[in-house]
């Protein structure tokens, strides 16, 4: 793939050390916690995955409490339940909210570092019990990452550990577990994993070892999300997105994502609005932003959304932004930010929040000023916006 993005630096892979897909990896799940000795694991769920929770272990202490995006308090809730129960194990199942908590809680379990220490990229020094994931949404590709993300409401903000550490021992991802997954959920899951995939590809810090999970996942999402939208127990087309959504997560420790994540997380962190369905709002818009800064890397992202090559890279590129609009369009998203609770005037300062987040905006393969950023959000704001130029339709 020519692209003027070339990899700058060596590249690690931190993997988790056992990885399951596939239809019935829920039963493998519990045969490896037998299998390797577990006694006592603590079971972070969600509310909708409790019965799967239930028939994990007969030994687990399982806490279902999480049921939106976890904040600081949440976190030190179930800490001070892990401490209790003296666990031998960490388990996450769920969609990101569980695991991202699973994930600090193996970590921090015994105290020796606390949360505000281990803020940022590097900073925890262990994991301090095994770990192992088990996601419910095709989404944030938290069973396989090195992120967690909690929200601060004192700020509010969102805010990341990002540590090798963090990297589960195994994961088991059963595309049976996502067939339950509401239309909405699905589309808007679907698209943060797209999303990763998008933002691993054109991403200054790309690399071909990354490119090809990149690649792979934006094809295996976008030919088959409005299918699970429409027929939500399709197990062909959740199993297309389950892998969509682990080759996003693969993306995310040597690479991560970009201006659109940075931009987004005001938007969860003031409105609540749901992080995939942030995302999705202004993808469109970063992505035409960006364009111009890599046009052959959004041309092949294009080809890639199911767009046909057409012309130039540049229109190509574009005509990979009018597909994903039909996506949009065809999922049901509400793609308006005045439809969404979020007023005109608050843009200034969510443009300000989003470019603040600079571990992410570095990686964007164009530079945004205030202003630009605050371009982006007006866009969004409106939502779609008929293009000056039809390419190649
Ligand atoms: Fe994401």
């Amino acid at each position: 793939m020519s692209s003027h993005l070339q990899p700058r630096l060596p590249l690690a892979l931190q993997q988790v050390q056992r990885l399951v897909f596939g239809a019935g990896s829920l039963a493998a799940a519990t045969d490896h916690l037998r299998a390797i000795g577990v006694a006592r694991p603590f079971v972070v769920a969600t509310r909708s995955s409790r019965n799967h929770a239930a028939s994990l272990h007969p030994g687990a202490c399982i806490d279902s409490s999480i049921s939106r995006e976890p904040t600081l308090e949440d976190f030190h809730r179930l800490l001070h339940q892990v401490q209790g129960f003296s666990p031998d194990a960490i388990v996450g199942i769920g969609g990101g909210s569980a695991l991202d908590v699973a994930k600090l809680l193996a970590a921090l379990a015994t105290g020796r570092q606390s949360l505000a220490e281990v803020w940022g990229i590097g900073n925890l020094a262990a994991r301090e019990l095994p770990l192992f994931c088990i996601p419910t949404t095709s989404g944030t590709g938290s069973e396989v990452s090195p992120n967690s993300i909690l929200l601060d409401e004192s700020a509010p903000a969102k805010r990341a550990v990002i540590s090798p550490h963090l990297v589960p021992d195994a994961a088991f991802i059963d595309p049976e577990l996502t067939v339950t997954v509401p239309p909405h959920i699905t589309a808007a899951t679907g698209i943060d994993a797209m999303t990763h995939c998008i933002e691993a590809y054109a991403n200054n810090f790309a690399h071909p070892m990354v490119d090809t999970w990149a690649l792979d996942g934006i094809r295996h999402i976008a030919g088959h999300l409005v299918t699970a939208v429409r027929a939500p127990e399709d197990l062909d087309a959740r199993t297309h997105l389950a892998l969509g959504s682990l080759y996003g997560g693969l993306c995310l420790g040597p690479v991560n994502t970009a201006a659109v994540h940075a931009l987004s997380y005001p938007l969860g962190s003031r409105h609540h609005l749901a992080h995939g369905h942030a995302n999705a709002v202004l993808l469109p818009h970063v992505l035409r932003f960006n364009l111009s800064a890599a046009p052959q890397r959004y041309a092949a992202i294009a080809l890639a959304l199911g767009a046909a090559a057409c012309g130039s890279a540049t229109d190509t590129a574009h005509a990979g932004i009018s597909q994903l609009w039909r996506m949009m369009e065809a999922t049901g998203l509400e793609m308006r930010l005045s439809a969404l609770g979020v007023a005109e005037r608050e843009i200034p300062s969510l443009a300000a929040e989003g470019l603040a987040i600079t571990r992410l905006m570095r990686n964007n393969p164009r530079s945004i000023t205030q202003q630009e950023a605050e371009s982006i959000y007006r866009a969004a704001y409106h939502g779609r916006e008929e293009e000056l130029t039809q390419h190649c339709e």
